[in-house]
């Protein structure tokens, strides 16, 4: 396990996600009914965007810095970055926090957290950052294991954020079969997987499992901040939306354009949304 997550703390991908992840929790909130957050790949609780790691690669400077201070950020961005600043009270951007802090500041009183890193160091961190919230329980487990250990949860609502490291080849087939699993055992369960968007090859492969899969209903949304024939690293990042909840689809419309503008890194950002099974 070579990645960790410090060194891109923050960047673009973790906007695109972080913002559209704090979203879906939210309109899962709208009724008053319990949901759980299952978050497979959780990383750590908080990023110190001046130590040593994101301080190396400065990623986050083309990621939330650059909508830290603007005034005309859409709602769903508006979200994120006021999130962040209540971990940043002197007004300066220093912390940067993980997908399992954010979701905890939005969690209520009826709702739960499960939550398995398998990286011995974060999972320590983790434990003892949430131990004093009976709401939230830690695991040092395989990801991968989530939906057969947990699903169907008690609540019948279920939000579940795959975020893999995608380190290992086969990566995108074992999120393929777990999000199978994870809807033939809870067919409602709404699913985030990231992934990101480097060989082409590799993803149009996947785009037509994923269409054959059975899933229920699939929104693929995607974010590039450079063109994709760059060889260079991360070229963008994009979401598989497994049932998403209403009206996600209808605030990206204008959200997700304006996203591309602000993270272009050369030339113009480009996105697209659209529908791999079922519909709106
Ligand atoms: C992309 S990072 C997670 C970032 C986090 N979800 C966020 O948005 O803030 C991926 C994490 O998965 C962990 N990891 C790698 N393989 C894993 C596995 N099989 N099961 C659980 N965690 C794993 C890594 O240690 C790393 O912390």
């Amino acid at each position: 396990m070579n990645y960790r997550h410090s060194y891109h703390a923050g960047n673009h991908a973790d906007v695109f996600k972080h913002a559209i992840l704090l979203r879906m929790a939210t309109l899962m909130q709208r009724k008053d009914t319990p949901y759980c957050y299952l978050d497979s790949h959780a990383g750590t609780a908080m990023y110190d965007l001046e130590g040593e790691a994101a301080g190396k690669t400065g990623e986050y400077r083309d990621g939330i810095a650059r909508l830290w201070k603007r005034d005309d950020l859409p709602d769903m961005f508006a979200q994120l970055r006021d999130a962040v600043a209540t971990h940043n009270p002197d007004a300066a951007l220093r912390y940067y926090p993980g997908s399992p802090q954010l979701i905890a500041d939005s969690l209520r009183e009826q709702d739960r957290m499960i939550l398995s890193e398998l990286h011995p160091d974060d999972a320590a961190i983790l434990r003892s950052h949430f131990n004093h919230d009976p709401r939230i329980a830690v695991h040092q487990r395989d990801g991968y294991e989530l939906a057969k250990a947990f699903l169907p949860v008690a609540e019948k609502r279920a939000l579940w954020l795959l975020d893999p490291p995608f380190e290992k080849e086969n990566e995108l087939a074992r999120c393929l079969a777990s999000m199978q699993i994870a809807i033939q055992r809870m067919r409602q369960t709404v699913i985030a997987l990231w992934y990101p968007i480097k060989d082409q090859r590799l993803l149009r492969d996947f785009y037509r499992q994923i269409s054959d899969a059975g899933l229920p209903k699939v929104l693929r949304v995607e974010l590039n901040v450079r063109p994709v024939d760059n060889q260079l690293g991360l070229n963008g990042s994009g979401l598989m939306l497994v049932n998403p909840p209403w009206p996600l689809w209808e605030e990206l419309e204008t959200a997700l354009p304006w996203l591309a503008g602000v993270l272009a890194q050369s030339g113009e950002g480009e996105c697209r949304m659209d529908w791999l099974a079922g519909g709106p």
